[in-house]
């Protein structure tokens, strides 16, 4: 399915394949609460879909359910055609196909910019260190912070830190990359330098699900949005669309409340 279509700023939008990250039915209870319910999703290849939402709509749990950071309890998700693993060496492996990215940085507090980029290859990917550090010092340069591979994560601004983070996940070689809010710990000023670095992203085709309110990156860089509330996908549509004419009482409820402020 190719819905390319061109970009506000005039730019294509890299052409949209076939499905790779497929939710169905998808179910999820915490306790009493039906925090996912029947969730039908699919995301095409080279495909950004932005998700938006009210505070414990679901949102982080559908993320993390798609690389089973969060078990479910019943449907279905498969990457690139592959059921998700349950546990063991299958898991990992699907773990290093979904980069993830989130609100808090994560990195590792004692190990260097660079250690913190090389040390996934190294050590689930065997890859030779050699190697490791010149796919480092390109994604780290890729994103802006190659200056500051010998530094340690305490030293860098959030911003700079947060793009080490994509650096980080992007050292997988990961087939979707997921981000849960990755600006929302930011000062003003920082926003745009990882916003920058994502749509880049898009534009190189990376399949992208990305949880953020920004409606700047969502009208520049999204194929489409997907809005959700009380653990239900309610509507979705191109963000032009979503954001001009949504169809939704829930949405609109939503959208006024977040551009008052
Ligand atoms: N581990 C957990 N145990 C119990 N309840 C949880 C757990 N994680 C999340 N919840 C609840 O599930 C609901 C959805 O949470 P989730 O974090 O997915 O929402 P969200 O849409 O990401 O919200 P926010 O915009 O605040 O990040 C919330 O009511 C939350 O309190
Ligand atoms: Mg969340």
């Amino acid at each position: 399915m190719a819905h390319d279509r061109a970009r506000a700023d005039g730019t294509a939008a890299a052409a949209v394949g076939e499905p790779l990250v497929v939710l169905a039915d998808v179910d999820k209870h915490f306790g009493a609460l039906h925090v996912l319910q029947d969730i039908d999703l699919t995301v095409h290849r080279g495909e950004v879909v932005v998700i938006i939402g009210p505070s414990g709509s679901g949102k982080s749990t559908l993320c993390r359910s798609i690389n089973r950071l969060e078990p479910i309890d019943s449907g279905t998700i498969t990457i690139d055609g592959q059921p998700l693993p349950a546990e063991g060496k299958a898991l990992a492996r699907l773990r290093a196909d979904v980069g993830m990215v989130f609100q808090s940085f994560n990195l590792f507090a004692h190990k260097t910019v660079l250690e913190n980029v090389t040390l996934g290859p190294i050590k689930a990917k065997g890859m030779g260190r050699a190697e490791a550090k010149k796919l480092a010092m390109e994604l780290l340069d890729r994103v802006g912070v190659a200056n500051q591979a010998q530094k340690l994560p305490a030293q860098l601004s959030g911003g700079q830190q947060q793009r080490v983070a994509i650096a980080r996940a992007l050292a997988m070689r990961p087939k979707v990359m997921l981000f849960d809010e990755p600006t929302s710990a930011l000062d003003p000023e920082m926003i745009n330098e990882v916003l920058d670095v994502m749509t880049d992203l898009a534009r190189d085709g990376m399949t992208m699900i990305v949880v953020t309110h920004e409606m700047g990156f969502a009208r520049r860089a999204a194929h489409r949005v997907v809005f959700m509330d009380g653990g239900q996908i309610v509507e979705e549509a191109e963000p032009e669309t979503f954001f001009t004419a949504p169809r939704s009482e829930r949405a609109k409820d939503f959208l006024s409340k977040i551009l008052t402020h």
